[in-house]
């Protein structure tokens, strides 16, 4: 499922501009308005327009264009980080993490332009560490992300993922369970060398919500399943966990303020619940063949 990359950068940058360090965005602005205030705002910052040179006009206003050579670093470290002892560890690890198996790569988009919105007005000579930074961090989410998709497929018993063959069905459960563990493994052993235990902490949380998250939707009683409270929590904790409280670890990299950390996890948050929630719907109206995966896969889980 994609979302289209203006509202995701609408939406970052609406959380950022009510940031103490941004100038305040008029409040009389319909959405179009507040999505080209915000762009122009973006693309004043150094930080981007050292990245835009070369791009067209309409280019200069695509989040995913702005990143896109910071993605692609991202992916190609990722490959690099997931190589284990044993051979077939590391092909089944880094099963999607190969050219073509990436899928959209929501995940560190998202992060990066969050760190890209709450980094307005650093000075040049000052960003490049906590960009650096801020990549690692991204890469450690995806790295849970895939974990968890692994660990989802052998749960589902799922034969597919991304249109091709989910690892389960490559290399059998015990196996994708066990390159799901590593990839975990690696993303913690990555946080670790952040060496900011606030984010250590907002990743295990993260991951101790998926489990909750999935153990919810396992275990739901006929009288849950009717419950709209039940519903957002377990999709909250599902799906919006790991990307608000990395959103979060973004600004705490940032050393921003404990206002702006409240918005990057509320813009995490929210947008995790918009995401699940069309998944959900694309589960009922989609087709295996256009979802990429079989559809009324969830619904079966849970009966
Ligand atoms: C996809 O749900 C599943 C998740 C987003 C979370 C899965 C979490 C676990 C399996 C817990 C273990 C977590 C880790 C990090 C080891 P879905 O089935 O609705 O989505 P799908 O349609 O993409 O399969
Ligand atoms: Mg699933």
């Amino acid at each position: 499922m994609m979302l289209p990359g203006r509202l995701l950068l609408a939406g970052l940058l609406r959380s950022a501009s009510t940031a103490s360090s941004a100038p305040r965005m008029p409040t009389n602005m319909c959405y179009w308005d507040r999505f080209t205030w915000s762009s122009c705002y973006f693309h004043s910052t150094s930080d981007h327009s050292s990245r835009k040179a070369g791009l067209t006009a309409k280019e200069q206003l695509d989040p995913f264009v702005l990143i896109k050579d910071e993605v692609s670093e991202v992916t190609d470290r990722l490959r690099s980080m997931v190589v284990a002892e044993v051979p077939e560890l590391t092909s089944a690890a880094g099963y999607f993490f190969r050219a073509g198996a990436e899928g959209k790569r929501t995940c560190p988009t998202v992060l990066l332009l969050m760190a890209s919105a709450i980094s307005m007005g650093i000075a040049d000579g000052l960003e490049n560490k906590p960009r650096a930074r801020h990549m690692h961090l991204a890469e450690i989410t995806e790295m849970i992300h895939i974990s968890s998709l692994i660990h989802d497929d052998v749960l589902d018993d799922a034969d597919t993922r991304r249109g091709m063959d989910s690892l389960n069905f490559k290399v059998g459960k015990k196996f994708a369970v066990l390159a799901g563990d590593f990839l975990l493994f690696r993303a913690f052993s990555a946080a670790v060398s952040l060496d900011n235990t606030e984010v250590v902490s907002l990743l295990a949380t993260a991951v101790n919500n998926l489990v909750t998250g999935e153990l919810m939707q396992m275990s739901i009683t006929p009288a849950q399943r009717c419950s709209m409270d039940y519903y957002l929590q377990k999709t909250y904790y599902k799906t919006a966990a790991l990307i608000s409280n990395s959103c979060k670890a973004i600004a705490v990299l940032a050393e921003q303020t404990t206002e702006v950390q409240a918005l990057a996890y509320q813009y995490g948050r929210h947008l995790g619940i918009a995401y699940q929630l069309i998944d959900d719907i694309l589960d009922f109206t989609g087709t295996s063949a256009s979802l990429g995966k079989a559809s009324l896969s969830d619904i079966h889980l849970e009966l």
